[in-house]
């Protein structure tokens, strides 16, 4: 198994020294899909912006399809990102004047493909995830899932082999959810690698591993291959420290 995805002590800190992540470590294999979960403002969409390197880390390692992030331009990096990484949004980020077809083309731009095989693509996407009877409509004519289908085949179009996420469900009803969490499960069993932040634990115990963010820290993951575990709280049936610490022994004094 070679990992698509892997992340090393990962730290972000924004501006006016908001520290969203906190040394996160994250291998993700080819093929998996995993759910990411957690509190609001825990540090989940930085995450994913920075495993679909939309944004850099502050310090650590990130490693995508191969290639160390830190050692690539930003021009390396929106070729990668081009390249090998699909998006989706909670609102989908559709462009409004724009038809269905011309939205999802507009995801092979990057490409250099020709107008008639981009549009050509676009039509095969959306009938992968059944809108081909929708080809002409714009957003504001398309319910919410259909929307989210949309920006699905927007995502997937140029066939990355990587697929991320934000809440996809998150402004969605039950019933468009479930559609659009079989769209993302299919894709998965088709190949693409998938990481998928949601609020929402009926959809988070769809997809094949859960990790959980809090405060900045990823729990529940696999560390990195070569890491130690991350340190968890104490076990409850710990012994209370004593608040005073026992005189050093002869043979640990001198030890620092
Ligand atoms: N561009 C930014 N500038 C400054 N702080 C930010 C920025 N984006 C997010 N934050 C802060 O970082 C923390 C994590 O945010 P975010 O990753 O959006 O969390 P989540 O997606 O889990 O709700 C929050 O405290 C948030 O306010
Ligand atoms: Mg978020």
């Amino acid at each position: 198994m070679s990992p698509v995805i892997s992340l090393s002590r990962v730290t972000k800190v924004y501006p006016g020294n908001v520290t969203a992540l906190r040394g996160v470590d994250l291998t993700v294999e080819r093929g998996e899909s995993l759910a990411v979960v957690g509190p609001s403002g825990s540090g989940k969409s930085t995450l994913l912006q920075i495993v679909g390197t939309l944004d850099r880390p502050t310090s650590g390692t990130v490693t995508i399809a191969g290639h160390d992030v830190g050692t690539l331009s930003d021009r390396g990096m929106s070729a990668l990102r081009a390249r090998s990484i699909g998006f989706v949004f909670q609102r989908f980020h559709l462009a409004p004047g724009l038809s269905a077809l011309e939205n999802v083309a507009e995801g092979l731009l990057y490409g250099g493909a020709p107008r008639g095989e981009r549009r050509n693509r676009a039509a095969e996407a959306l009938e992968r995830v059944g809108l081909a009877h929708r080809l002409g409509h714009r957003p504001d004519q398309l319910s919410g899932g259909e929307r989210q289908r949309v920006a699905i085949a927007r995502a997937v179009v140029g066939n990355p082999p990587i697929l991320l996420a934000d809440e996809p469900t998150g402004n969605l009803d039950s019933v468009a959810g479930e559609v659009v969490v079989e769209i993302l499960t299919r894709l998965n069993e088709q190949g693409t690698t998938l990481v998928v932040i949601t609020h929402d634990p009926e959809v988070a115990a769809r997809f094949g591993r859960r990790a959980a963010v809090r405060d900045g820290r990823l729990i529940g993951a696999d560390p990195a291959p070569g890491e130690p575990p991350p340190a968890g709280p104490p076990p409850v049936t710990a012994p209370v420290t004593p608040p005073v610490a026992p005189p050093v022994s002869a043979e640990e004094g001198g030890a620092r």
